[in-house]
């Protein structure tokens, strides 16, 4: 349907070949398409109506705001009325254009970020990989992150290895990667922490070098790219977030990208219960089992994590509107940064990866403790001019609670996660902000940092 309400041709020329066969198939499409025609304007007279709900007033910078409008409404209304909504032809047609929009040869949807990273870790487990990662392996992952990058490692019995961060980018460099690797080491985990990439030149290498494996945790930084080459397409796989205040949502959903078959087919198979459903040699497999009721073969141990062709028909809209919208991303960033340069006495600005491609999921930004600004003050003045800020990510994960609770392995010291634990502050960079937010931001930091000696 689309922004376009005028009778599609393609529509006319199939009714008219169909209606030879079926002399009510013109008039009843016709009638159809009329009432999605209606359906939509009312939806356009509500969106209006509701306007208040979806824009941000000049004086507000919330983390997040909608970016889905009419259209998503339209696609998901219509997805509703079709009665076809559990994972089916949508999700496969989304995952298809999502893989083309990547670079990557397959992608696999699932019902969030979390679990895309559970499930990616769980089949790189499978025995039906070639070389599966076995219990008590090591994997090295970064002291900055969402901590779900880090559960399913300890949920499936493998050990994770934390490394510092890098105080410029946020990121785990090759070096403090390197210096974590052990005989037992067998993968890195990668994040590029709020849509900057990893230095993947050489992370890559040493990868290679040391013979790991490569899983990118890319949920934070949907079409980030490094020299060209989208994150998420560098290892066995990449995971992404389609939650609501992602580059682009499904309301809740993540995908999983990789070039590797039989990793694909694994991921497909564990998505859904362990099933042959969607398995590309589900013919050969089923063949081998002929006293089965083939519909229901379970060839792995799984879960329930599918999306819905609800979540698709959202995610297709969105992956239409996902470039415009990271180089929006982006020239908010840029004038922030102009706006901010005056005070990098009190603040340590964010540097987009040299050869990357930022998207900006937030900024992030240091308080410099040394010029004697507290973080807490800044923080409070800042929300008290309507604008939301929060830690940087989850800050040094390995000082939460939950660490106690599992076997986990330390390299080298946390100075850096440290630092941006207790002087590490974002606020949003996202669609729904106009340069009158920047303004407003920079409006407060001059505000803020006047009162400063
Ligand atoms: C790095 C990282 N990994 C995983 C996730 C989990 O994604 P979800 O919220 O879709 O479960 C997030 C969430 O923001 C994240 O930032």
């Amino acid at each position: 349907m689309g922004m376009n309400c005028s009778f599609p041709h393609d529509f006319n020329r199939l009714a008219n070949r169909r209606s030879g066969d079926f002399p009510l198939f013109l008039p009843v499409i016709q009638a159809l398409f009329a009432n999605m025609t209606t359906l939509r304007a009312l939806l356009e007279k509500e969106f209006a109506a509701r306007q208040s709900a979806f824009e941000i007033p000049a004086d507000r910078v919330p983390l997040a705001s909608p970016t889905y409008g009419v259209d998503e409404i339209e696609a998901a209304l219509e997805t509703l009325l079709s009665s076809r909504v559990t994972m089916g032809e949508k999700v496969f047609a989304f995952e298809r254009q999502f893989a083309e929009y990547i670079g990557s040869k397959h992608a696999v949807m699932v019902n969030s970020g979390s679990s895309a990273n559970l499930l990616a870790v769980s089949a790189l487990m499978s025995p039906h990989m070639k070389n599966p990662l076995k219990p008590g392996d090591e994997v090295i992952v970064p002291a900055v992150t969402w901590p779900t990058t880090i559960f399913p490692l300890v949920q499936l019995g493998l050990k994770p290895v934390v490394v510092d961060a890098d105080l410029k980018t946020f990121n785990m460099s090759p070096a403090a990667i390197e210096a974590a690797i052990t005989p037992k080491t067998k993968m890195v985990m990668i994040v590029p922490i709020l849509g900057n990439p990893c230095d993947m030149e050489g992370i890559q290498a040493l990868c290679q070098k040391h013979n790991l494996l490569l899983l990118e945790d890319t949920c934070e930084s949907l079409g980030s790219n490094f020299g060209g080459k989208k994150c998420g397409t560098f290892g066995i796989g990449g995971t992404f977030s389609f939650f609501f205040s992602h580059h682009m949502t499904t309301i809740e959903g993540g995908m999983i990208a990789t070039n590797d078959d039989q990793f694909a087919d694994v991921l497909r198979s564990q998505r859904a219960h362990g099933w042959t459903r969607n398995h590309s040699k589900k013919k050969e497999i089923e063949a081998q089992y002929a006293n089965f009721d083939s519909r229901f073969l379970f060839i792995d141990t799984g879960f329930n994590f599918r999306a819905t062709d609800l979540q698709a028909s959202i995610g297709a809209i969105q992956l239409r509107k996902l470039p415009a919208m990271n180089e929006h991303r982006r020239e908010l960033a840029k004038w922030i940064l102009e706006g901010l340069a005056p005070f990098e006495k009190y603040v340590q600005l964010p540097v987009e990866q040299k050869n990357g491609f930022h998207t900006w999921f937030g900024f992030p930004f240091l308080v410099r403790s040394e010029s004697g600004v507290k973080r807490a003050e800044l923080m409070t003045f800042l929300e008290s001019r309507g604008i939301e800020t929060r830690p940087i990510v989850g800050g040094n994960l390995t000082l939460q609670p939950v660490f106690s609770q599992f076997e986990w392995g330390r390299s080298g010291s946390y100075t850096n996660a440290n630092i941006i634990h207790e002087n590490g502050i974002y606020f949003g960079t996202h669609p729904g902000m106009t340069k009158t937010h920047c303004e407003h931001i920079i409006s407060a930091f001059k505000e803020f940092f006047g009162k400063q000696k």
